[in-house]
């Protein structure tokens, strides 16, 4: 049969991503060993994009040891909304772009809950990284509270409800939402596969009702929350799971490495 003899749907292609959040971990020096070691176990594959997302002092000396048009790419944890000015202790997205980053994690739970940040701000953040060329990697996820009282889907879009606010398609095109859950971060207590798809199937209609069936269908969804290489073939085998965010096993190269690994040679 030819080509043109079949009825072709177009399914959009969501490359797997994997980002590596280091969190408050890994001085210059420490970053920069890490890498090298990282590069010497990975070979890059177009099936899957990997990130990294170093402390705002490590960004520089990681962007040196990937090297120039490295293809694992670097991302910030947070930034502020504005461009520069009177905040002391902040960190812009111009700054973050001069310093090659190309993504920035925006809502991190951690910053919800430890250092107050609201939906509000939240949304402020998600622009300015788009206006500035950043994608944003939106974090997201309910409590175990909002878990066990049945309520983690309306708890993740009520977030996306104020933190997406107001995006046009195109913008929305390059945002990355995670889901992760709070109860899942750290506690070695990770998401079935089947939480994390009916969540992320939750969010996926949410989008489609906002904007489109085909913004849905392209934008990239991850799930956080205690990845290992020893569940992240499980999560990563979902067609509803676009990739991970990676906390803890992210600091360990071997652990990081085989969770891409997994990734690039998932439905191989
Ligand atoms: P853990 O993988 O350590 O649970 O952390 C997840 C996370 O918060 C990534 O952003």
């Amino acid at each position: 049969m030819h080509a043109r003899d079949t009825i072709h749907i177009e399914k959009p292609v969501r490359i797997p991503l994997i980002v590596g959040n280091w969190k408050m971990n890994k001085t210059p020096s420490e970053a920069a060993a890490f890498i090298r070691d990282l590069l010497e176990r990975l070979t890059p594959s177009p099936k899957t994009d990997v990130v990294l997302t170093p402390p705002f002092t490590s960004l520089e000396s990681a962007s040196k040891a990937l090297g120039p048009s490295s293809w694992i790419n670097l991302g910030a944890q947070n930034l502020h909304w504005e461009q520069q000015g009177a905040f002391t202790g902040e960190v812009s997205a111009s700054m973050l772009r001069e310093l090659n980053c190309r993504y920035v994690i925006v809502g991190h739970s951690e910053r919800r809950m430890l250092f107050g940040e609201r939906d509000e701000t939240i949304q402020k953040k998600v622009r300015a990284a788009l206006v500035q060329g950043l994608a944003p990697i939106l974090c997201v996820g309910e409590s175990l509270a909002e878990r066990e009282a049945g309520k983690a889907t309306s708890a993740v879009t009520a977030q996306l409800d104020v933190n997406l606010a107001g995006l046009a398609q195109q913008e929305l095109a390059s945002v990355i939402i995670a889901y992760e859950p709070v109860w899942a971060i750290g506690t070695g207590r990770a998401a079935t596969t089947e939480q994390a798809v009916a969540v992320h199937q939750s969010i996926r209609s949410f989008v489609e009702a906002g904007w489109n069936s085909t913004t849905a269908a392209a934008i990239r969804i991850l799930y956080g929350g205690s990845v290992t290489p020893q569940n992240a073939e499980s999560l990563l085998a979902s067609e509803a799971i676009d990739g991970a965010l990676v906390g803890g096993a992210c600091l360990n190269p071997d652990s990081f490495a085989t969770i891409v690994r997994i990734a690039q040679t998932r439905r191989a």
